[in-house]
């Protein structure tokens, strides 16, 4: 859905003030950081978006891929990172090419959400076909059919509440009320998963995966889910 992609391109009002903007990329990368098992491993962030903390997430892994779709964030993520060795931008496109079975951790956090059925199941082609074997996938951010929008509404005002700026959160959902936000929410929509749907979803896709017990970010309403390549079935036997 390219229109969530220009809208992510814009200057848009998602964030409630800086403070939230730093807040929730802060707490994205503790997040993606308690996923990494070793200092050499191969991250990517999949749909990154402004990643603001990126700078930390590559300190605790070898090298950290960034894959943003929206070509202005991504030239703010080049300018901003052009100096970390560790770091390198890219296009979701650019991802086809890379080497197979190179990463150790993708992340894809609150993205499903902005795509179409279709185009997810494109997108873990893309993600099975890098991750190493023992490789895994964490998709975060997942909204389940039977949330609504309230929960988003009463997680970010306990997120606001608890980190002083709660009036700007406040001021931030009125405005986003009246934004093209919320015009291209009501008119475009968001897709949703259960929890057994988008398990047998990436099961299709080669993976195998589980729920995580707590989601990434600050919304205990979404969902995260840890995934691995899926063993073959001799693989499998072996096991036994
Ligand atoms: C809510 S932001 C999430 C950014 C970051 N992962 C985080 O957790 O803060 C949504 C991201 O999804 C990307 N996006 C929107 N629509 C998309 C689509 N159809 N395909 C791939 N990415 C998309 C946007 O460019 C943006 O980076």
């Amino acid at each position: 859905m390219d229109e969530w992609i220009d809208y992510y391109d814009s200057t848009h009002t998602i964030y409630a003030s800086k403070l939230h903007r730093e807040l929730h990329f802060q707490l994205i990368a503790k997040d993606i950081i308690g996923y990494i098992s070793s200092p050499d491993a191969v991250v990517l962030d999949y749909a990154c978006g402004e990643a603001l903390f990126a700078a930390k997430v590559a300190q605790a892994c070898g090298k950290l891929i960034l894959a943003e779709p929206a070509p202005g964030v991504r030239g703010r993520l080049i300018a901003r990172f052009a100096p970390n060795t560790k770091i390198r931008v890219r296009s979701l496109d650019d991802l086809r090419q890379m080497t197979e079975k190179s990463v150790d951790l993708a992340v894809m956090n609150s993205v499903a959400q902005y795509m179409t059925p279709t185009e997810l199941d494109a997108a873990f082609a893309v993600i099975k076909r890098l991750l190493k074997p023992g490789g895994r996938l964490v998709l975060g951010d997942v909204l389940r059919p039977e949330v609504g929008m309230g929960r988003d509404v009463v997680a970010l005002l306990r997120f606001a509440r608890k980190n002083g700026f709660l009036k700007d959160a406040l001021i931030g959902l009125l405005s986003t009320a009246l934004s093209d936000y919320r015009q291209l929410r009501t008119r475009v929509g968001l897709q949703r998963y259960g929890e057994s749907e988008m398990i047998a979803k990436l099961a299709a896709a080669g993976l195998t995966a589980s729920r995580a017990h707590f989601n990434i970010g600050h919304n205990p309403w979404r969902m995260t889910f840890v995934a691995r390549q899926a063993l073959s079935p001799a693989a499998a036997g072996q096991l036994k």
